[in-house]
């Protein structure tokens, strides 16, 4: 087992993606493990100290189905001690004024469990109106990915992003050099079923 888990909520696949991205290029091989939370329960995020999760936001603005219906899961797990970084993903231009707002309930969710966040993003360099991940002080609760829009981006942001938090979730350990085979692909649907 490694030492971080990765729980994801994702409905086509995108941020489910994205996980499996970070667990396999962007993290030293071994340390992390990533869950589904269609299937997770509270005994697979209570088995790790540090965890990173990830969620798109579905059905303008809310949470997914399958987010909501994990939250008594973590109702049943003893979040202080836990390090938390957040990711989600959104669509600025689709849904410019609920721009990842489940990222924003998520996180909302993890603090009132007294979990410890880390991980904020910068603002800069997204287009939209409101959302509920904007902590109002030029940043993100978490790491803000746009696959619709801004997927050449990703790889960059995955990058700087990881570098930041890794030595809160895996202290001592040095960060990869990343491969060739880590960049991200934009995820079209063409793309998905070559996949
Ligand atoms: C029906 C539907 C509703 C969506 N609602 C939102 C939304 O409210 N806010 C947002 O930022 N993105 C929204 N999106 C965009 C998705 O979050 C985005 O495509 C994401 O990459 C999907 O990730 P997933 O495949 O992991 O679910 C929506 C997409 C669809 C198809």
């Amino acid at each position: 087992m490694g030492r971080i888990g990765i729980f994801f909520a994702s409905e086509t696949r995108n941020t489910a993606e994205v996980a499996r991205l970070i667990q396999q290029h962007y993290l030293p091989a071994g340390t992390a493990d990533v869950h589904d939370l269609e299937v997770a329960d509270a005994a697979q995020v209570d088995a790790y100290e540090s965890l990173i999760f990830g969620t798109s936001t579905m059905g303008c603005g809310n949470f997914s189905s399958t987010l909501e219906a994990f939250l008594p899961e973590l109702d049943k797990v003893d979040l202080s001690g836990k390090t938390v970084a957040l990711f989600g993903l959104g669509d600025q231009y689709g849904y410019p004024a609920e721009f990842c707002d489940a990222l924003g309930l998520l996180y909302v969710e993890l603090l009132r469990r007294n979990a410890y966040v880390i991980g904020s993003w910068p603002t800069a360099g997204y287009s939209y109106e409101a959302s509920r991940a904007d902590l109002g002080d030029g940043s993100f609760c978490g790491l803000v990915l746009d696959q619709d829009n801004q997927p050449q981006l990703t790889e960059h942001r995955l990058a700087n992003w990881i570098t930041a938090i890794q030595p809160s979730l895996l202290p001592g350990t040095p960060p990869i050099a990343l491969q060739r085979e880590a960049s991200v692909r934009p995820m079209t649907p063409g793309n998905r079923r070559a996949a």
